[in-house]
């Protein structure tokens, strides 16, 4: 691994970090002595990964926290009760993601790999700004893939309520990360809270449990571990490289363009505000960003 930052002193909130590369995440930023936040929707999962971690790293290490990305209220009062308790966070890393084989809805009556990998993230930061602003420096990484690349945005329909649903909603949905790390790192410029996108590589996890495993199968022998798969945000995370890196995207621990449409300003700023409006419409009222 490159040269990491000392994380003592330091509190990191990583979403879906009960398993696979959040988990390898927050364990990686423990063993560097920070502080670590696993929020996650099921509290017995995420109380066997803080047993796991905190025995690796060490004791006190590791808090737990229920969040749920499919319930855009929960999202909200998870962010401001986290945020009543303490006077800043330095990391965020929106990790936690889907991959739906048939399309579903959230609670909100959105479509659910848009709502948990895209707008449920989007809402999150916005809510935790006032105390990453307090933590700056500080940083948010927003785990995306390398499938952004063959992504398009759906405007006319981006929840496929019209068919066309498969693999493109989860491309849509990493593209959607991209263009907004993107569109929220410029509009953090001065701040000190610095905003990135990464790909983690292929990785062995439970990202494909909605497919049939002799599909997995096939990519088997080509996935990384989940440990090799969480370097790419560990070092987005606390790099000392980075501290001024923003509305960049990294692969294997290296900055690389991003796709066209994801660099594209037009994009980002559409996709910003179509989010803004999105969550509006399901009834979230959304903190300023400025
Ligand atoms: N694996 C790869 O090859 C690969 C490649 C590119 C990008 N990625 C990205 O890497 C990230 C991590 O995925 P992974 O591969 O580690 O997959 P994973 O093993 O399936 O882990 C996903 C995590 O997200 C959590 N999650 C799912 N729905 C949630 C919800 N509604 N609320 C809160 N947490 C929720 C899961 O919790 P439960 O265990 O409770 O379901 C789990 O902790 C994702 O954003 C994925 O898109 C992965």
């Amino acid at each position: 691994m490159a040269k990491t930052m000392d994380m003592r002193g330091r509190i990191c909130l990583i979403t879906g970090a009960n398993t696979g590369i959040g988990k390898e995440t927050a364990k990686g930023l423990a063993l560097l002595g920070a502080r670590v936040v696993l929020a996650c929707r099921d509290m017995e999962k995420a109380a066997v990964a803080k047993r796991e971690i905190e025995a690796e790293a060490r004791q006190d290490a590791v808090e737990t926290a229920r969040l749920d990305l499919a319930d855009l209220r929960q999202v909200r009062s998870f962010a401001r009760e986290f945020t009543a308790g303490r006077d800043r966070l330095d990391v965020l890393v929106n990790n936690a993601g889907i991959w739906k084989r048939r399309r579903e809805t959230t609670k909100d009556g959105l479509e659910a790999v848009l709502a948990v990998n895209h707008l449920a993230p989007a809402l999150l930061t916005l809510e935790l700004l006032p105390l990453l602003k307090a933590g700056a420096p500080s940083r948010v990484v927003f785990v995306s893939s390398d499938s952004h690349y063959s992504g398009r945005m759906n405007w006319a329909d981006l929840q496929f309520e019209r068919g066309g649903y498969g693999p493109a909603a989860y491309r849509q949905s990493k593209l959607a990360n991209v263009l907004f790390a993107k569109a929220l790192a410029r509009r953090l410029e001065g701040s000190r809270v610095t905003v990135n996108a990464l790909h983690p590589g292929v990785v062995a996890t439970e990202i494909g449990r909605d497919y049939p495993r002799w599909l997995l199968a096939l990519a088997k022998p080509f996935r990384m571990t989940p440990n090799e798969g969480a370097r790419c945000s560990v070092y987005a995370a606390c790099d000392p490289s980075l501290e001024k890196e923003t509305g960049a995207y990294f692969r294997k621990s290296k900055l690389v363009p991003a796709s066209p449409l994801a660099e594209n300003r037009e994009a980002q700023e559409k996709l910003w505000a179509m989010s803004l409006d999105m969550l509006r419409q399901a009834g979230i009222s959304l903190p300023p960003v400025d």
